[in-house]
């Protein structure tokens, strides 16, 4: 977009704010105090209870297939009751020396508080912590059992982080008691995860005291938000900087956030709005058979995705795609040709690509002789087990590999036809694999996915395909932002679970919108079976694929197994009622456009939990499962199966049923039960919404 454009907007949305200084300083007595940032306490410190603590630990991070299983043991951990304070550069600089007098002088952590510029947030301000002594910092801003707390990246089963811990390490797995979890657990200790696990966290998170804390660090490092008084940040270094912004609300704070972060463009392609991408794989043939299944049957097709592409290798854990990233001519005979003819009816044909290389590929060997894959501790290229194969990780930390990676995108997948891909892992990267440029493995760990987004940006401009090729992405890290403009939630179950089934979709989209990432969708119908234990019921697809109407994207996936699940081709019902769905979704087109701007423009994300917009109602903070798409429609999925009604909280306003003929309007606050039929996913719009022509007309057309 135009920047001045942009300007604008920004000034229009952070008008009225009159600049005074940030910071305040009470202290009642001596080696007591409390620092306030536009009036909300930030630093709380006295000697019974010190803002700071320093220590050692050991640690160890034991990798299988993604998980990491961390080991700590805290052997030392020094409470600085007494920090001697400089206030003589308040109101916008106040720097601290804290210690504890049995370890002075050795032990002294110093930090500043500065008063900074921004033109996004109300007031903003950076703290700059510096240890010597030690590497361990246990770094406490205030806090008190009302506040509620957000973001910390992609999280899949927390909405509202108080009373947990949030690692920031990035990997893969989840939540330990779900049945599926434990039957991976049983053939492989640590391979399954927790609440927190996740592919994509971030070390920023906002308060509804009005502020967003958001770290700089790259190492490994906790957001403790356990105890009722304390947030608490954990970090493995011997420095952080925080950065804090404030807002006049929720809505403005995440605006900032949003636009501070955002470089992508105020658009997605415009072919994602002709209807749903469907995965298929098994050759051009197959290929070929089930998309015209689809269409036979009136499904809006925008693309075909086949992440076989490439190939394909069989593992326990199911079929598996050939890591050698080039058109598989055996699998795909005549794919370019096919590629062309489809692009003429309007429909896209997607790929898949990741950061490995399998070694028994011919791309391996080049790589390998090139040097540009991360190396053991000998000198060698990593061979990693993914589960069954092994294969080689790009190290994008050289920038001769990260061109050399970008132009193979670029030749392999754009040039080819492609218009979107799968950009999938970057949560593997072991600790005793070593780059070129990062010298050190913690913090490269969570650096890889964000040097390899960038990466898939570079490889986006090169070509000058920005506007028109779509990736998405399962890893990131803090920076992520700057590169990818889609996320997917990964490899939900196919269940039903608050852990790992649909429910967690819904928590990672409005988790990640609050971190500074508005736009993402899951794979619909979930992702993982194993042993034929847990398949997709019918049902699941297509209360999945329901509520992905009211998401940017709609996207199917066939699963690790997909004979064993039920596919949108499986049935002519299936087929039928999808087609109907794919038909909505691709008649919301002029609504997907103006919530998909909004992300880059005011900083709003697509998906918003109901707080942001409610702030003044304290019902709504603990609402995980609905949300806000865009401003005018309010989705509250339905989660469990064998379901025909459904209750709703509708905030204050006036709102009308999506499915209702006689438009009855119902006055929120208020909760209600309504009819919620499979197809009928449980939506409601303002009364006096500008689209409410659109939505009525859907209704008209769709209510069967
Ligand atoms: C990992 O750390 C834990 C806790 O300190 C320790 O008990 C365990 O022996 C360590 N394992 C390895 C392989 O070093
Ligand atoms: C704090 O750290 C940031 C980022 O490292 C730096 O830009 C800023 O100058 C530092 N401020 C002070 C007062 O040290
Ligand atoms: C794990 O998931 C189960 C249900 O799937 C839930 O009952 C349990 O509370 C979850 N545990 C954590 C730590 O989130
Ligand atoms: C998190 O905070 C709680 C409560 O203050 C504390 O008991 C726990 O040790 C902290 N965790 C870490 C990793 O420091
Ligand atoms: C969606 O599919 C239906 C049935 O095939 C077709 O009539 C309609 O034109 C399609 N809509 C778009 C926008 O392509
Ligand atoms: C499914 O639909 C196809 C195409 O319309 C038709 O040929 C086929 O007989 C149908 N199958 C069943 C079981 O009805
Ligand atoms: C729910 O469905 C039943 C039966 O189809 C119908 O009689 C009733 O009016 C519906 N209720 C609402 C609130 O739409």
């Amino acid at each position: 977009m135009d920047s001045s454009l942009k300007c604008l907007i920004l000034v229009s949305f952070v008008c009225c704010i009159v600049k005074v200084n940030s910071l305040t300083l009470t202290q009642p007595f001596y080696n007591e105090f409390v620092l306030f940032i536009d009036d909300q306490p930030l630093i709380d410190h006295n000697s019974d209870d010190p803002a700071i603590a320093v220590g050692s630990s050991y640690i160890n991070f034991t990798e299988d297939q993604g998980n990491f299983i961390i080991n700590e043991d805290v052997y030392e951990k020094i409470e600085l009751t007494t920090c001697d304070i400089d206030d003589s550069g308040m109101p916008i600089l106040f720097k601290a020396r804290c210690y504890n007098a049995e370890y002075s002088p050795e032990i002294t952590v110093d930090f500043v508080v500065e008063e900074k510029d921004s033109n996004l947030f109300r007031k903003s301000a950076s703290i700059n912590v510096s240890l010597s002594g030690r590497e361990r910092l246990w770094f406490r801003l205030a806090s008190d059992s009302n506040e509620k707390i957000y973001g910390a990246g992609e999280q899949f089963t927390y909405l509202n982080l108080k009373g947990r811990e949030f690692p920031m390490w990035i990997r893969v797995g989840r939540n330990l008691s779900s049945p599926l979890t434990q039957i991976v657990e049983t053939g492989s200790p640590g391979a399954g995860g927790d609440y927190h696990t996740t592919y994509y966290p971030a070390p920023i998170f906002l308060s509804t005291w009005n502020y967003v804390v958001s770290g700089e660090q790259k190492r490994y490092s906790i957001l403790n938000f356990t105890s009722p008084t304390r947030k608490e940040i954990y970090v493995h270094d011997n420095q952080l900087t925080l950065n804090i912004g404030t807002a006049a609300n929720l809505m403005e704070l995440v605006g900032g956030i949003n636009l501070d972060v955002s470089q992508i463009p105020p658009s997605l392609p415009e072919w994602i709005y002709n209807g749903a991408i469907i995965a298929v794989q098994g050759g051009t043939q197959n290929m070929l058979d089930k998309l015209q299944q689809c269409l036979d049957h009136g499904v809006n097709v925008s693309a075909i995705w086949i992440q076989d592409w490439a190939g394909k290798i069989v593992t326990s854990f199911g079929y598996r795609v050939f890591w050698n990233w080039r058109w598989n001519e055996e699998l795909y005979p005549g794919l370019d040709v096919v590629i062309t003819n489809l692009a003429q009816q309007g429909i896209q044909v997607a790929a898949y690509i990741n950061p490995h290389l399998n070694v028994e590929g011919d791309l391996f060997l080049e790589a390998d002789i090139l040097g540009y894959l991360l190396k053991n501790n000998r000198g060698e290229s990593y061979r990693q087990d993914f589960g069954g194969f092994l294969a080689g990780t790009i190290d994008f930390s050289n920038p001769l590999a990260k061109q050399w990676y970008a132009d193979l995108i670029k030749k392999n997948i754009i040039e080819f036809g492609f218009k979107g891909f799968m950009s999938d892992f970057g949560e593997y990267t072991p600790i005793d694999a070593v780059s070129v440029s990062t010298p050190d493995p913690y913090e490269f760990h969570n650096l890889l996915p964000v040097l390899w987004a960038s990466t898939v940006r570079l490889a986006l401009e090169q070509s000058g395909t920005f506007n028109s090729v779509l990736p998405w992405a399962r890893s990131g890290f803090t920076g992520a932002q700057y590169f990818h403009s889609m996320m997917w939630a990964g490899d939900q179950n196919v269940d039903w679970s608050q852990s790992d089934g649909l429910p967690s979709s819904i928590v990672a989209a409005l988790s990640l919108g609050l971190s500074g990432f508005g736009l993402s969708h899951s794979d619909i119908g979930g992702y993982t079976t194993l042993n034929g234990i847990l398949t997709r019921s019918q049902e699941l697809l297509l209360r999945w694929a329901e509520y992905s109407v009211f998401t940017p994207l709609m996207r199917t996936h066939e699963g690790n197994k997909p004979e064993l699940n039920h596919q949108v081709y499986s049935t002519n019902e299936t087929l039928k009622s999808f087609a109907r769905l794919s038909a909505i979704y691709t008649s919301l087109a002029p609504y997907h456009q103006e919530v998909v701007a909004q992300v880059s423009t005011l900083g709003i994300p697509a998906m918003t939990p109901l707080f942001l917009h409610y702030p003044e109602d304290l019902n709504t903070f603990e609402i995980q499962y609905e949300f806000l798409y865009g401003s005018d429609l309010l989705v509250a999925p339905v989660l469990e199966p064998s379901t025909v009604i459904w209750e709703v909280y509708l905030p204050s306003g006036r709102w009308i049923h999506f499915w209702d003929d006689d438009q009855q309007v119902f006055e929120g606050p208020t909760s209600i039960t309504i009819n919620a039929t499979l197809g009928k996913t449980p939506v409601f719009f303002r009364a006096d919404s500008k689209w409410a022509p659109l939505f009525s007309d859907i209704r008209n057309r769709f209510n069967i």
